[in-house]
């Protein structure tokens, strides 16, 4: 399909990481721009060639494409109207399924998207500490309060936001106490192309702690995946608010923030809501996914699957030295480390091109839908694409 196809889409789509650009670094007509269906690990583009996927909806879909107890789930939740006046039981049905499987979470909320659930407990640590300033740790969604471009985002709010960088004790400290009595939280993702450090990880709990500012996880894509409980169960952190996403409803549009109930119980004194954050059909995807997620040990089995990835992985780095330098990641989540950026652009357009649907510059993702064979597979289409690469 060609980009003038999609005159109707400013930008080119929506979600920015699926642009042609940001996947092929660039537009090639023989490469898929758009799709009409997945299922379990394969999508089908616009013309109908199918293709085996490790982008995963971005780590949105822990179960694989389409899990059919989660799409009867959502059927019985349309066929019981989708939405109403009320607050839907399966609102707090939901939460205390995350209550029960997230350590720490003692409350939670519901949001549509993980850039919401960010801003929510952003607000809720404001909210606590009467104090403005943030520090932060990974990607935290589109909205104003964490970016970098001075490009339409008032330069008050920025000021109000700083960087930690991952895994670096000594700055951790160091900022935090420069911070001081300003500082409203730290929010951090778990896992930035490798895992935490356990020191890294003390010296957050301890200075936010002393600090008297909330310790905010952004699990957005490490929540059922790492293991049910996300990162901080993982690697045994406790934060104040954990924020969750992506895999707690396979796709469908749900995130949440919980945590603990004083931090949690300022939403009676603010301002969080959004129309359709009640809507049954994703609560009810969330709630067959969480079940899914557990009853079929889907962490277990993405370390698994992915450790054979990442095997496979290093192994081609051993083989193809000239165009890789190396891996990151841990592997439920995993790229390839290149020389130069037009090495992962190629890479992922001979990828495509062979029939493998490949991320080059962020995480790779299996699911509980990828087998050793689908994995095997991948790996060879790539060792075939970089030997293309001369
Ligand atoms: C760690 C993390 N936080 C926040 C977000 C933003 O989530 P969303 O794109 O659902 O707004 C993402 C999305 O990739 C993410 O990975």
């Amino acid at each position: 399909m060609s980009g003038e196809a999609r005159q109707s889409i400013a930008g080119f789509t929506s979600t920015g990481s699926k642009r042609p650009d940001a996947l092929f670094g660039g537009d090639h007509p023989d490469l898929p721009h758009a799709m009409t269906r997945s299922s379990g690990c394969r999508v089908w583009d616009a013309e109908g060639r199918e293709y085996l996927d490790l982008i995963m909806a971005l780590g949105a879909v822990a179960l694989g494409y389409g899990d059919p107890a989660v799409n009867e789930a959502a059927g019985r939740a349309i066929a019981d109207g989708v939405v109403g006046p009320l607050p839907p039981t399966l609102e707090a049905d939901v939460g205390e399924d995350l209550r029960r499987l997230v350590p720490g979470v003692e409350r939670v909320r519901f949001l549509k998207t993980g850039a919401e659930a960010m801003a929510a407990a952003v607000r809720l640590a404001r909210s606590a500490t009467n104090r403005e300033a943030v520090l932060g740790c990974g990607y935290h969604g589109w909205l104003d309060w964490c970016q970098r471009t001075d490009l339409g985002v008032p330069a008050g709010t920025r000021a109000l936001y700083a960087e930690l960088p991952f895994n670096d004790p000594e700055a951790a400290r160091e900022r935090i106490r420069r911070a001081g009595d300003t500082l409203a939280a730290v929010v951090f993702e778990p896992v930035v192309l490798g895992p935490p450090s356990l020191e890294w990880l003390a010296v957050l709990r301890e200075e936010t702690t002393r600090a008297g500012a909330v310790l905010v996880a952004d699990e957005i894509k490490t929540i059922g995946r790492l293991a049910l409980g996300g990162g901080c169960e993982r690697f045994g952190v406790r934060p104040d608010l954990v924020v969750m996403g992506k895999a707690i409803a396979n796709g469908f549009p749900l995130a949440a923030v919980g945590g603990r109930t004083d931090v949690m119980d300022g939403v009676t004194r603010t301002w969080i809501s959004s129309t359709l954050a009640t809507e049954f059909v994703s609560l009810a995807a969330s709630r067959a996914t969480l079940a899914e997620l557990e009853r079929r040990r889907v962490p277990a089995h993405i370390g698994r699957v992915g450790a054979r990835l990442l095997d496979g992985f290093r192994a081609l780095v051993e083989r193809h030295p000239r165009h890789l330098r190396g891996v990151a990641g841990l592997p439920e989540m995993c790229c390839f480390l290149y020389h130069d950026e037009a090495a992962g652009a190629r890479l992922a357009v001979e990828a495509a091109r062979r029939g493998l649907l490949f991320k080059r510059g962020a995480y790779n993702f299996v699911s509980l839908a990828h087998g050793e064979s689908d994995v095997d597979r991948a790996l060879d289409v790539l060792d075939q694409a970089l030997g293309a690469m001369g």
